[in-house]
């Protein structure tokens, strides 16, 4: 199976992007299979910066690029995303962009309901993206969600508002809120369905027929799997599964469709929103690291919390998503640091652990064993080869190799698409 998974294997912001943008070219199709315009996907090519949320990072080479049905589409901002990506000179068509014509809708009383609350609750909010992800998502599993296909039958819609509308009311009168108004919602349904429809299909049948076809299918995830619903530091995480078994599910494709796991890595750890971090630097050093690394969300503007490597967490990530190598992004924002530490395991109330406990309370109270290695003179900036790059900074990718027990495929040096050092193609495969 020539195929290839992305997945984000820390909590999110990984560099997802770039590497996906990078396969692009080597791949006939890239299919997003969930999540939704919570992420925040940077590309950089030459002089232009992209930053795409719910287009696959395909559609910027022109790719063939496709929403599967597991992800949560907000119809009012995928149109002003791809005005935005037209407005620089990006084709999207209904020739090389297609959405599942089974994909759950985000309403606009997903992101109200989302907002409040995360502004009710207080210490214990999550830190969401604010974007109605989790409140879409409830309403699918809650078999109450309007979908991409419904669109073409506004005028039946009664029994589905019906139910939409009972669960909601009644969550809404709690927060002091006025009720649904039905006829304001249809009639933003009717004005957005032209634009949506143009690009509806059955994407699970487009898929198994260029499969037939021998085509190269690249999937990009979305988040990491630290975020993920089951797998992630819950309650702190999203609302999908972002594991790379959902391809088979969030795509309609069989579970053997994820071909080469390539798990992203950053060569530090990053997380935005609330929730347990063993690593996290809340000092100059993570201060340092923000800086370099210009750690800020894409979607939120938010800043990045920072802290060093956590070989303990990628290993469990790894293990979980079956990565079959890593991609190690943003090394070169370790250039300059006389130190680095890698966490290679935990403390909990004085016992040694070597994985990620389930609770909460257990994770906040971690505390991190180090080793440290020399940092390296010289840069890894722009290096496009092992031979462009420091002898320590070999050492402290084959370091992590070792301790996380999965070995690199790549190496990514700057934001541009082609400062990538390949060590194994992922297609090749
Ligand atoms: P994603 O959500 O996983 O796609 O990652 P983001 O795009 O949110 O965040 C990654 C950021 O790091 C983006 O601004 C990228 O342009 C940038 N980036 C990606 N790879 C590298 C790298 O190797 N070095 C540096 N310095 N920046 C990188
Ligand atoms: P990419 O694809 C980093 C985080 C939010 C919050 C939690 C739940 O760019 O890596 P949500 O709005 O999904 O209900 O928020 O998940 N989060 C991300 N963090 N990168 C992302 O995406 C994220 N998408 C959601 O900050 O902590
Ligand atoms: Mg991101």
């Amino acid at each position: 199976m020539p195929n290839v998974t992305v997945i984000g294997a820390q909590w999110g912001d990984e560099g997802k992007g770039k590497i996906v943008d990078w396969l692009a070219t080597r791949a006939d199709v890239v299919v997003r299979f969930q999540g939704g315009h919570n992420a925040g996907h940077t590309l950089v090519v030459g002089d232009k910066t992209y930053k795409l949320s719910l287009l696959p990072s395909g559609i910027v080479t022109g790719t063939l690029s496709l929403v599967g049905n597991g992800v949560v589409l907000d119809p009012w901002a995928l149109k002003s995303e791809i005005e935005r990506l037209e407005g620089q000179g990006v084709a999207i068509t209904p020739d090389n962009f297609g959405i599942a014509d089974n994909c759950p809708l985000i309403l606009p009383v997903h992101g109200e309901l989302d907002v409040m609350r995360e502004a009710a609750a207080g210490k214990g909010k999550i830190g969401t993206t604010g974007r109605g992800i989790g409140p879409a998502y409830e309403d699918k599993v809650g078999r109450r969600a309007i979908r991409v296909c419904d669109l073409s039958h506004l005028d039946e819609l009664e029994p589905q508002l019906d139910r939409l509308c009972a669960h909601h009311d009644a969550l809404r009168a709690g927060f002091g809120e006025p009720t649904i108004d039905r006829a304001e919602l249809l009639a933003k349904l009717r004005e957005i369905a032209p634009f949506v429809l143009q690009y509806a299909q059955p994407v699970w049948k487009r898929l198994n027929e260029v499969k037939k076809a021998g085509a190269k299918i690249l999937f990009e995830g979305a988040q990491g799997v630290l975020l993920d619903v089951d797998h992630g530091t819950y309650p702190f995480v999203t609302s999908s599964n972002t594991v790379s078994g959902t391809v088979a599910s969030g795509s309609g494709m069989g579970p053997g469709a994820a071909g080469f796991v390539l798990g992203i890595v950053k060569a530090y750890t990053t997380r935005v929103g609330s929730g347990p971090f063993p690593t996290e630097l809340e000092d100059e050093t993570g201060q340092r690291l923000g800086e370099r690394g210009h750690e800020f969300g894409t979607v939120t503007a938010r800043k990045r919390r920072c802290g060093w490597f956590d070989a303990a967490l990628v290993k469990q990530t790894c293990a979980i998503s079956g990565v079959t190598g890593i991609a190690l992004t943003k090394i070169d924002v370790l250039d300059g640091f006389d130190k680095i530490k890698i966490c290679t395991g935990y403390t909990l109330d004085g016992e040694p652990i070597d994985y990620l406990p389930a609770n909460a309370q257990d994770q906040a109270r971690l505390e991190p064993a180090y080793e440290e290695i020399d940092g390296w003179e010289g840069t890894t900036v722009g290096a496009r080869s092992w031979a462009d790059l420091p002898a320590q900074a070999i050492k402290y990718i084959r370091r992590i190799e070792e301790l996380i027990e999965c070995p690199v495929a790549s190496v990514s040096t700057s934001p541009e698409r082609e400062d990538t050092i390949l060590v194994r193609d992922p297609f090749a495969d």
